[in-house]
């Protein structure tokens, strides 16, 4: 039988392991996979909402990640009304589907200042454009970059939940819960 090259995905605790030190590496590395995560929130008509953001940052031992975006964006609003999110990532290399669950704080103003002060210029772009996100224009290039602290929002989110899938030699599927400890859970894939 070949050897198994994901040794890790046959324990619930060394999987859990992988899971975080993947997200981990998405923060420092502009080319892992989960560098640019997949963050579906749901709208107020009960729509779900997916797109595309950046893993800024990920707290292993807190269990949290934060995501930059503009305060005035569809998904402020939509987190504003429901603060829950669900961020996917298809880890392909290593075979490792995961998803969380996560409740989110909206943190602006003095509470992300430090953080603001640390936003390189040109990530700085992304946040304060005129109009506002969203907003019809008469033409595609009809805005203007305005970064502006006043519209910079950290999304901190605290994960409630993890499904994990491995497509190793063998397929498996676990969930880990906040509430029992982070023990985890086989499940039928
Ligand atoms: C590669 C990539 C990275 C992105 N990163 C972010 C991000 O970190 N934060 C963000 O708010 N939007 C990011 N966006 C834009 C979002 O996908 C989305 O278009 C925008 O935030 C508006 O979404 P909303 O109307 O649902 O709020 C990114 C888009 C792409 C293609």
């Amino acid at each position: 039988m070949a050897t198994d090259p994901h040794p890790w995905a046959a324990d619930l605790a060394s999987l859990q392991e992988q899971v975080w030190a993947r997200l981990l590496r998405g923060v420092g590395d502009r080319h892992a996979p989960a560098r640019h995560p997949t963050l579906a929130t749901v709208s107020p008509g009960g729509w779900p909402q997916a797109r595309t953001v950046v893993l800024r940052a990920v707290d292993v031992a807190a269990g949290t990640f934060d995501i930059h975006t503009d305060l005035r964006s569809a998904k402020v609003a939509e987190l504003r009304a429901t603060p829950r999110a669900a961020l996917h990532v298809w880890d392909k290399a290593t075979h490792l589907q995961t998803r969380a669950k996560a409740v989110v704080e909206i943190l602006t103003g003095a509470a992300v200042a430090d953080l603001w002060a640390r936003v390189p210029d040109a990530a700085r772009q992304a946040y304060g454009s005129q109009p506002a996100p969203g907003v019809p224009l008469a033409d595609a290039l009809a805005y203007e970059k305005r970064p502006s602290a006043a519209s910079f929002a950290v999304l901190r989110c605290t994960v409630q939940a993890l499904d994990v899938v491995h497509l190793g030699l063998q397929h498996r599927r676990a969930r880990f819960d906040r509430t029992d400890g982070w023990a985890g859970q086989w499940l039928a894939p």
